[in-house]
């Protein structure tokens, strides 16, 4: 038997297990010895019991809000980097570790809040999010929102042009759709980003993979956005918050916004920011019906898994994009 200092013998592990090179994060109060030589500042309350994973576009930042107003719920403090997101799951902040992670949660000690969560809208179609999550977070319970894929696709073409994006103030919407392989690589990943997250039922697959349904809540977008006081309270009980937050005395619908938004008082409300809710020319019926046949095989595998979920109700816009093809 050989042995070799600790720089050699890591790098000629790495050399054979190379896979094993990228760090996955799990749970330290899962495993008894990890929690004995932890830090005893340290404690797994500070980590989030629940994650809203988007997809981008569908209303997260309304729910998001609106869960903020429950005072048993806090979510992280902004980043600097991303606003309100901290995209731990997604991309190399994963590799700044746990510490890092759990900066952005306040303390049991300093919070009265007893329900931590976290929004990044990101984590829905991330390849390897499911999979970091669970290792951390095995028993946190995921919240998506779901809209047609069609509209989500428009609204993000809509977003990129209101950020001054070069390619979407220059191509059409129909353009971007259509955009074929041959196409310049910032129009094709464009193109990506408008459709690829709408393919919701592989995306919800893979988290499936790793979380039991019981742990995912899907949500309705055209339903949080219609009926907030509805959607809020189905998750309270999914959630199961205590006491329940009385979202009727605390959302009222704005006329000028065209959105529900906060009460302030009885003559003024708060609504989201320009942002969102953005005025813009309806989508083109050519587009629309382009997009319905693209996304005709997603949506039924859709379908189908909302019913093996036990999901009864079906959205409207499913049954409206699955429909007149
Ligand atoms: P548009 O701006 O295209 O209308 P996200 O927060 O995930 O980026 O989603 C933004 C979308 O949330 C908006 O898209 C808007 O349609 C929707 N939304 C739902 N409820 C809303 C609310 N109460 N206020 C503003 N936007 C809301």
């Amino acid at each position: 038997l050989i042995s070799v200092p600790p720089v050699q013998l890591a790098e000629k592990y790495f050399q054979m297990y190379p896979e094993e090179a990228n760090p996955v994060w799990g749970n330290p109060c899962d495993d008894m010895r990890h929690e004995k030589i932890w830090s005893r500042n340290k404690t797994c309350e500070q980590l989030p019991r629940f994650l809203v994973i988007g997809p981008q576009k569908t209303g997260t930042t309304a729910l998001y809000t609106f869960l903020s107003m429950h005072p048993e719920v806090s979510s992280n403090f902004p980043s600097q980097d991303t606003f309100e997101e901290i995209q731990f799951f997604n991309g190399k902040n994963y590799y700044r570790g746990l510490d890092w992670y759990m900066s952005f949660f306040p303390t049991p000690t300093n919070s009265t809040s007893r329900y931590l969560f976290e929004k990044s809208a990101t984590y829905f179609d991330g390849d390897l999010v499911p999979r970091r999550a669970h290792a951390l977070l095995p028993h946190a319970k995921l919240v998506t929102i779901l809209i047609s894929p069609a509209r989500r696709a428009y609204s993000w073409y809509q977003h990129m042009r209101a950020h001054g994006d070069e390619i979407a103030l220059n191509y059409s919407f129909h353009q971007v759709i259509t955009a074929t392989d041959t196409a310049p690589k910032t129009l094709r990943e464009l193109r990506n980003r408008c459709l690829n997250p709408g393919k919701y039922s592989q995306h919800l697959e893979r988290w499936l993979s790793y979380y039991p349904p019981q742990q995912l809540l899907i949500v309705d977008g055209e339903q949080l956005r219609n009926n907030p006081i509805g959607v809020m309270n189905e998750l309270q009980r999914f959630l199961k918050l205590t006491p329940p937050f009385d979202y009727s005395k605390h959302l009222r619908y704005d006329s000028k916004k065209g959105f529900y938004c906060q009460v302030v008082s009885s003559d003024h409300t708060k609504c989201l920011g320009r942002s969102k809710g953005r005025q813009y020319p309806p989508m083109e019926e050519r587009s629309y019906k382009l997009l319905q046949r693209y996304y005709l095989s997603h949506n039924t595998a859709l379908l189908k898994l909302f019913k093996r979920l036990g999901n009864h109700v079906v959205p409207q816009w499913l049954k409206e994009d699955l429909s007149a093809l």
